[in-house]
């Protein structure tokens, strides 16, 4: 195995308590004997350790990324010993798409990140996935687009949608792992900077909140009114993307839409601008754009691209606009993906045990394993907590009861 990527990964392993009993219990029941699982996730040292896990449990794994430039090599590498890999960091879009096909075709399941496995497999045709579980905010949206256009060919267990995984991985995870892939990259101050986030999804709320927690300014930029009440009570500045283009030192995308930073904001943006994004495809900066509009590109740091705009400005692009706590840094905390990759390995076995007698529709994770996890990571972290009384529980469920 190739030393970096291994350390990285017995690093994570002793740190995702949770997974590691998960991984214990599968290794004596082979929940997965006989079963081929396909996956395009990340591969950094995390997504290895749920690999490694999914591999105890009897599966034979076939992985590849869910992003051209957020595979670490010598991760992949590593992993490649217990399980059939195909991705590098720096495919081109053409080697990436033969990759998932690649994966399709030796998938009894699927585990996704951004639906793109169950996309091609709808659109191409290709492999017989029995189901999959979806781990982010854009694959769901585009599952549930599926199902309603009542095309979903298989049962999907939306993962992402799961409490413990939004409140967690999209808002502590992104609010950190963004932060340090932007420091990581740039070292540049936060302090007193204006750092405007576009999106108050959880994501958008986590990369705020850490962004005041290093001392930035704040702006938000919202297009759902309520979200942007949300943000303005949080006590963040709430602007229009058009004023804020003007102040700001450091914009995060956070949407999970197209053309949110486009020509006529790279336009008003002060020099030294810095760009980011954090939502899962890289449309949400307009490159285009801003490829049109500079006279100069050029790299100037390992994941920073300056532009230099026609009106003599420099504008700074972090990652070629893909999401920047990954190309730029080592995705989210080690403990996040713990929770994280615990719902999908216990949702997975799920799917694999239940698929005969699920509908072709998008599932929740089930509550059991969703309390599962929560007790393991309190007992993983030496908490422990209180339960209801006989007494109590009757109050609550008793709708004749008040004072
Ligand atoms: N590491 C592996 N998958 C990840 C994800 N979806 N987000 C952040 N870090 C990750």
């Amino acid at each position: 195995m190739m030393e970096s990527g291994l350390k990285k990964i017995r690093w994570a392993e002793k740190n995702m308590k949770v997974l590691g009993k998960i991984r214990r219990k599968f290794s004596e029941e082979k929940p997965f004997d006989g079963i081929r699982i396909g996956i395009a996730l990340h591969l950094e040292a995390k997504t290895a350790v749920l690999i490694e896990t999914l591999v105890e449990g009897g599966a034979e794994v076939y992985a590849t990324s869910c992003n051209p430039l957020t595979t670490q090599d010598d991760v992949a590498m590593a992993i490649s010993e217990i399980a059939e890999v195909r991705a590098w960091r720096g495919e081109t879009e053409e080697e990436y798409y033969e990759n998932l096909r690649f994966v399709l075709r030796n998938s009894d399941f699927v585990i996704d990140d951004g639906a793109d496995l169950i996309v091609l497999n709808h659109l191409e045709g290709i492999g017989n996935p029995k189901g999959a579980c979806e781990e982010t905010t854009t694959g769901i949206r585009r599952v549930n687009a599926l199902e309603r256009e009542r095309k979903l060919k298989f049962p999907v267990i939306g993962v992402n949608d799961s409490k413990m995984k939004y409140l967690f991985d999209n808002r502590f995870g992104t609010g950190q792992s963004v932060i340090d892939g932007i420091m990581r990259s740039t070292n540049s101050l936060l302090a007193g900077k204006n750092f405007v986030v576009i999106g108050y999804g959880w994501c958008g709320r986590g990369i705020a909140m850490r962004a005041r927690g290093m001392g930035a300014k704040v702006i938000v930029c919202e297009v759902d009114p309520v979200r942007a009440v949300e943000a303005l009570l949080d006590g963040f500045e709430v602007m229009k993307i058009s004023e804020a283009s003007r102040i700001g030192d450091f914009f995060v995308t956070a949407t999970g839409c197209k053309d949110v930073l486009r020509r006529e904001h790279f336009l008003e943006m002060r020099e030294g601008a810095i760009l980011a994004n954090a939502g899962h495809f890289n449309v949400e900066i307009n490159l285009r754009d801003l490829e049109e509009i500079s006279t100069e590109i050029k790299e100037v740091r390992n994941c920073v691209r300056e532009y230099r705009l026609r009106n003599g400005r420099r504008i700074y692009l972090l990652g070629e606009g893909r999401l920047v706590n990954l190309v730029c840094g080592d995705g989210h905390p080690i403990e996040i993906m713990d929770i994280s990759f615990s719902l999908q390995a216990l949702s997975m076995r799920y799917l694999s045990e239940n698929y005969p007698e699920m509908e072709n529709r998008v599932y929740e994770v089930p509550k059991e394993i969703e309390e599962e996890v929560a007790l393991e990571f309190l007992m993983s972290r030496g908490k422990s907590i209180d339960s209801l009384t006989e007494e109590q529980a009757k109050y609550l469920e008793d709708w004749t009861l008040g004072t």
